[in-house]
């Protein structure tokens, strides 16, 4: 096995791993050290890291197999299963930062990614970091009425909710027909891994709760949201050069900040695991 460190970086959410090149083959009691940290820690930040797009999408199966992105035409040139995310992007003219209000990946999906990661290319000289909040601690925390209140409740997630905080880039055509059906996600799911118990929220996709008036559920979502995202339960990523991040979209929500100079680049390669349909409370 390869000499490297772990160390966590709060004492709920986020390991830094130093001393693993990952463009080298990774053996299996490595690959499996890795895996119980991830599903321990929800976030892994690989230091130093250089890749190439090729050697990135072979480093990213060590946690599992690729998934493709809704949106096809935002795929690196010459890598169409190869995403990025970049602050040069406009719609109707005025900028989109992906990811800036907190949320969980492709929660439209019947069975949702269950990673995401991003590995830097270029980063401004300042800002631009990453947060994220564990969702099994926010879920821990409630009181008991509500855990009972929301056990039973199922979300329907869809591509852009009528709600949501922010606006999406489009879809292509492809993209558009590629789309799967609207997910049908209860607020609370169980991590198939470390067997805890998170809430799963997504107001970017969450447009109904079964059963539930719109006014009753927004509601609903808004208090759990303010709950969630509590600076308590937060791992905030400052960004290096030469990191690679992996998180479970299962364990935490994220998101990114716009506090930087717009006139500099922030890029990164972005790519999905696949993952389970979500799991209920029994
Ligand atoms: C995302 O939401 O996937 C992007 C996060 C980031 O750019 O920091």
């Amino acid at each position: 096995m390869a000499s490297f460190t772990i160390t966590p970086l709060t004492d709920h959410t986020g390991a830094e791993v130093v001393g693993i090149d990952f463009t080298q083959p990774v053996d299996s009691e490595t690959k499996s050290t890795l895996n119980d940290a991830w599903a321990k820690y929800h976030v892994l930040v690989m230091r130093d890291q250089n890749f190439t797009p090729v050697e990135y999408k072979r480093a990213a199966t060590v946690f599992g197999e690729l998934q493709p992105h809704d949106k096809k035409e935002h795929h690196v040139p010459g890598h169409p299963d190869l995403y990025y995310v970049s602050n040069n992007e406009f719609k109707n003219g005025k900028r989109i930062i992906p990811g800036e209000t907190f949320h969980t990946d492709h929660s439209n999906h019947p069975a949702p990614p269950k990673a995401t990661m991003l590995y830097t290319v270029s980063l401004p000289s300042y800002g631009g970091d990453t947060q994220y909040v564990d969702m099994h601690a926010a879920y821990d925390d409630l009181d008991e009425a509500m855990k009972q209140r929301i056990a039973p409740l199922r979300a329907r997630h869809v591509y852009q909710s009528k709600y949501s905080p922010r606006q999406l880039t489009g879809l292509n055509e492809d993209s558009a027909r590629a789309m799967p059906p609207p997910g049908l996600h209860p607020l609370v799911r169980v991590h198939p891994e470390n067997g805890r118990k998170a809430l799963y929220l997504n107001p970017v996709r969450m447009e109904s709760i079964d059963g539930m008036g719109d006014n009753e559920a927004l509601a609903l979502i808004g208090e759990l949201m303010d709950h969630a995202t509590q600076t308590k339960y937060e791992y905030r990523h400052q960004w290096r050069q030469g990191d690679w991040v992996i998180w479970d979209n299962r364990s935490v929500m994220h998101q990114a900040n716009a506090d930087y100079d717009m006139n500099e680049r922030r890029y990164l390669f972005r790519l999905m695991l696949k993952g389970e349909v979500p799991i209920p409370v029994p």
